[in-house]
């Protein structure tokens, strides 16, 4: 093995967890939670358990409420069969050695009435509707636009962090690891972040400081539940999925960095390309740098990477930590993959949403002879 690609395959401390490589599985949205109710369950916990060599699971983004809802299928994390059905999972996935954090999540604009609570229209910032941004409704009606949402008052914002703050103590009860905050790809604390989606005149918008300020008290309420160490937050500073934009990414992340630096959080999670799996057109170095410099937190990179662009990325110190994606969807062994030069198993895009068992808990695991994957690491 080279001596870059050793880098993947070091152990790590994550804020007080020790992992046994930096090789992470991404949170990936598979829509397959159990109906009605948008339950975790076996399937799901088979699905997760398969992938347990990862240094790290980040499970699929999950609602924090009724009203973080924006597809159908997605899991919650505020019914008590919710945590039920999530403790099946985390049991599951420790069983197996593995290590699992639950990504915390609210879709503010990218909904649909009939999927919010009494009907009503998605909240956000602002009531901007995000230029060609669908959701999914149902089987016979599919993906449709999103409409205009409507403008959070002032006085509802504490009631929202309650929301993230009650998700991390189900998170807690359910038997995870730790916690990552959803604040990427265009859902609502994203959509405060940036300044297109973000034309607030009250305290929570405008400025930088103020565009941060609601991400900032959603840190302090899950980092009060879960201990700093055991909290994270995903970011896409360039990222254009759901009509998403703003105006400075550099000077807005690196006092973002900055702040979350003094949280003591234990890393940022950086989409570092345009989520959709582009990163022909480079990656926002000036932006990277910016969050490294003034986060002395852990630094996980994610966005399309081979193993050996991940392997090199860690040797340069441009980040501590690589999460995959597409790749662990298709290869539950992908550590032994990286670690052997094996053939990788390609995705079916068509079975990424929805469904059953199949393009899910059936790809193949490596058979090599000699490779023993019963050994603790795979
Ligand atoms: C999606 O369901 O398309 C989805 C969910 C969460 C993300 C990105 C995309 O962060």
């Amino acid at each position: 093995m080279n001596e870059a690609k050793k880098k993947l395959f070091q152990p790590y401390t994550l804020g007080d967890l020790s992992l046994p490589n930096r090789l992470l599985m991404a949170p990936l949205t598979r829509s397959r939670a159990k109906q009605p109710g948008d339950i975790p369950w076996e399937l799901n916990a088979t699905y997760y358990a398969q992938r347990a060599s990862a240094g790290l699971i980040f499970a699929e983004a999950t609602q924090v409420s009724p009203q973080g809802k924006g597809y159908a299928f997605t899991p919650g994390i505020h019914s008590e069969e919710q945590v039920a059905g999530w403790r099946k999972v985390t049991d599951a996935v420790h069983a197996a050695g593995g290590r699992i954090y639950l990504q915390l999540w609210h879709v503010g604009r990218i909904s649909h009435p009939e999927l919010q609570p009494g009907g009503e229209k998605p909240v956000a910032p602002s009531a901007i509707k995000p230029a060609g941004a669908q959701t999914y409704l149902d089987p016979q009606q599919g993906l449709v636009e999103v409409p205009e949402p409507r403008a959070l008052r002032t006085e509802e914002i504490p009631g929202i962090v309650d929301q993230f703050r009650c998700g991390a103590q189900n998170a807690e009860r359910a038997g995870f690891d730790g916690v990552e905050i959803h604040a990427a790809n265009g859902y609502l604390l994203d959509q405060f972040i940036r300044s297109k989606s973000n034309q607030r005149t009250d305290h929570y918008g405008g400025s930088i400081e103020n565009r941060l300020r609601f991400p900032l008290q959603v840190v302090a309420a899950v980092s009060e539940v879960w201990g700093p160490q055991r909290t994270g937050i995903r970011v896409s500073p360039t990222g254009t999925f759901n009509d998403m934009h703003d105006d400075d990414p550099v000077a807005t992340y690196a006092a973002f960095a900055q702040k979350l630096n003094d949280t003591g959080i234990a890393f940022i999670e950086v989409v570092e390309d345009s989520f959709q799996g582009n990163a022909a057109d480079g990656r926002p170095e000036e932006v990277i740098k910016a969050i490294r410099n003034h986060f002395n937190g852990s630094y996980i990179a994610n966005g399309n990477y081979t193993a050996a662009e991940a392997a090199q990325r860690i040797a340069d110190q441009r980040c501590d930590l690589v999460s995959f994606g597409r790749l662990f969807i298709s290869n539950p062994d992908l550590p032994l993959r990286f670690l052997r030069d094996a053939k990788l198993n390609e995705y079916d895009e068509d079975t990424f949403y929805g469904g059953n068992e199949h393009g899910y808990t059936d790809y193949p695991r490596l058979a090599l002879l000699g490779i023993s994957e019963s050994s603790p690491a795979f």
